[in-house]
């Protein structure tokens, strides 16, 4: 390995329970309830794919200017929360993981569909850990589609079968399998096929 590229959301921050809060508000809003179980369908999705499947649980349809409407209220419920994260939140290995990587001379970056990566390296402080950042802000075609990745293995320099990929999301899996990568699961098999490995969290990886 001589790239490593992690998502963000569910492999270096818990965020994943404030994408959830906001969504639930929107659906309280519509006036259907959305479960814990049924946000699981939301990880790794851009936003506007999520709100079509938040939509679709509520059996609910609406024009397009009002999913705009819509997506930018959840946005900004998010944006509150995330507005108070701090160094609490980081999950567990994450930043000694970096660290590691990085003393060893591995090249790291950032692969999120998020468009809110900047704000959240910014809370948290550890933007200096990556030597690229290729957000949702960057990238046209959302996860499963390999965009996001092979960006992050250009910005490094590297061929994409020298990158490895850390994710949480099945979509992220196959992103990362289709740019030619290797990819670590964090998480179970059963619930995140086709990795090339599984691991609970970055505190297993840094061994
Ligand atoms: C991913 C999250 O990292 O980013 C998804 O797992 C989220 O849940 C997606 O929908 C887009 O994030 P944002 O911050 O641009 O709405
Ligand atoms: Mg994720």
């Amino acid at each position: 390995m001589k790239g490593a590229i992690f998502d963000l959301d569910g492999v270096i921050v818990d965020t994943a329970k404030y994408h959830y809060l906001a969504w639930r508000g929107l659906a309280e809003k519509l006036g259907f309830a959305f479960t814990e179980a049924d946000n699981e369908r939301l990880k790794g999705v851009s936003r506007m794919r999520s709100l079509d499947i938040l939509l679709t649980v509520g059996g609910v349809t609406l024009p397009e200017a009002e999913k705009e409407r819509a997506a930018a209220w959840k946005n900004a419920k998010y944006v509150e929360y995330i507005s108070r994260l701090d160094a609490g939140e980081l999950l567990p290995g994450a930043r000694d993981y970096l660290t590691a990587l990085r003393e060893r001379g591995v090249k790291t970056a950032l692969g999120s569909a998020s468009k809110n990566a900047g704000l959240i390296l910014a809370r948290l402080d550890i933007a200096g850990l990556f030597d690229a950042v290729v957000d949702g802000t960057r990238v046209e075609k959302a996860k499963p589609d390999p965009e996001v990745f092979r960006l992050g293995a250009r910005e490094l320099g590297l061929a994409p079968a020298d990158c490895v990929v850390f994710e949480d999301a099945a979509a992220g899996i196959e992103a990362a399998k289709a740019a030619g990568m290797r990819a670590v699961a964090i998480g179970r098999p059963e619930l995140l096929p086709g990795a090339d490995a599984w691991i609970a969290g970055l505190h297993e990886a840094l061994g």
